[in-house]
């Protein structure tokens, strides 16, 4: 719900902002210790988080230069659509956690700026009314719904009903985090959701009964991990639904093939933002070798860290078909709402546009070329 006094909410970009850094910064100012924890944080030591960052800005691009660069476009092809650009929104649940205007406001400033949305389950929105915000714009970017297996299996076959019958046209699975990560950095903080903020498309499940545990079970394997989602849930939730479904998390090269074997659209290379489990390597490094074992059979999307022009570049350079963007907009929609998500969008995609002039790409599918790595390889 919009609130009564729009003035009394953050609309306007506050000056000296120009970038995806200086709106995290920002942020720090106009959320507090414990929301910061929860959006900014990572699981244990956060070295994962921290890597994701590093390993974009650690590829070194080199450019080419007086090519003929006209009618140079950001323009790919996505599950059958051509989109302006590779951009994405995340899935990031609990969107009023930022702002009011939650996740209507990121919907809005997604289709405004056509950029893909991928709403989470989680959402604190009814995923009716984000489809009614996105697809009357023409301009827009895809509309995806995203998934966690609920063992309410006639419920989650509702919800994912509800989700076709809004218009969503891709339903995204998440599958690393059957379990929440080791969240230090909310815990330290005491991060407690608000009582007014919920998850409202799942209003009416019913949770499992817990399992009385004998001596020596545990309460992780011998009841939380028997709902959690199997190669087999994938079937089935393709049994129920005429949506396209992508796996989001996956990331050794074998469950890529098996993904592939089994009838997934595409996949999301993901570590789930360095939520899950602390040490993974960063996406960065993942990609590739997921881009090989499926062999250009499915789109790879990529998140984790993306926080420049440069960065969704170098990520097309490794094969990505399109890339997802977290954190970033929940600063952007802390800062100023509809309008910060829309700045957050506008910047990473002039800046990419910025990116492909200075390396002299006129399009993505030449961007491999821009990286350093591929003259070196030539040479040798
Ligand atoms: C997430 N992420 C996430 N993923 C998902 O599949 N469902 C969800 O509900 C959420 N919720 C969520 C909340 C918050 C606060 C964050 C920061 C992240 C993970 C998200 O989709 C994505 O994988 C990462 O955020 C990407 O990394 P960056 O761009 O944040 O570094
Ligand atoms: C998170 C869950 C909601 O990362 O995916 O917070």
């Amino acid at each position: 719900m919009m609130p009564r006094d729009a003035s009394a909410v953050p609309s306007a970009i506050p000056e000296g902002v120009v970038s995806l850094i200086d709106h995290e910064q920002h942020a720090r100012r106009m959320l507090s210790e414990a929301v910061l924890a929860y959006f900014d944080g990572g699981a244990a030591d956060e070295i994962t988080l921290r890597a994701n960052v590093r390993a974009w800005q650690d590829i070194e691009l080199l450019p080419r230069v007086m090519r003929q660069l006209s009618g140079g476009h950001t323009r790919v092809n996505l599950l059958g659509r051509e989109l302006a650009h590779p951009i994405l929104i995340a899935p990031m649940a609990y969107q009023q956690l930022a702002h009011p205007h939650g996740e209507q406001a990121t919907a809005l400033a997604a289709a405004a700026l056509g950029a893909g949305l991928v709403l989470s389950t989680q959402a604190s929105t009814l995923l009716e009314d984000v489809a009614r915000a996105v697809l009357p714009d023409a301009g827009r970017g895809p509309l995806w719904f995203q998934l966690y297996l609920l063992p309410d299996r006639s419920f989650m076959r509702t919800l994912v009903l509800r989700a076709e019958a809004a218009g969503f046209e891709a339903l995204v699975l998440t599958v690393d985090a059957p379990v929440q990560g080791a969240r230090d950095r909310e815990r330290r903080t005491g991060f407690r959701r608000p009582a007014d903020i919920v998850a409202v498309n799942l209003a009416g499940r019913v949770a499992p009964p817990a399992r009385l545990l004998q001596a020596g079970q545990s309460a992780l394997f011998d009841d939380l991990m028997t709902h959690a989602p199997t190669w087999d849930d994938v079937a089935w939730l393709q049994s129920i639904t005429r949506l396209p479904i992508l796996l989001k998390g996956v990331v050794h090269p074998d469950d890529a093939r098996q993904a592939l074997a089994c009838g997934a659209a595409g996949l999301v290379v993901s570590n789930h933002g360095g939520r899950t489990l602390d040490t993974m390597p960063s996406t960065a490094s993942l990609l590739p070798r997921v881009v090989e074992a499926v062999d250009g059979g499915i789109p790879v999307l990529v998140d984790g860290g993306i926080r420049r022009g440069t960065d969704v570049l170098k990520a097309m350079a490794l094969g990505a078909s399109a890339v997802l963007v977290g954190r970033p907009v929940l600063h952007g929609l802390a800062n100023a709402g509809a309008q910060g998500v829309a700045h957050v969008l506008r910047l990473l995609r002039d800046e990419l546009e910025i990116a492909m002039a200075l390396t002299g790409c006129r399009t993505l599918a030449e961007a491999p070329g821009a990286l350093a790595t591929a003259s070196a390889e030539k040479k040798a």
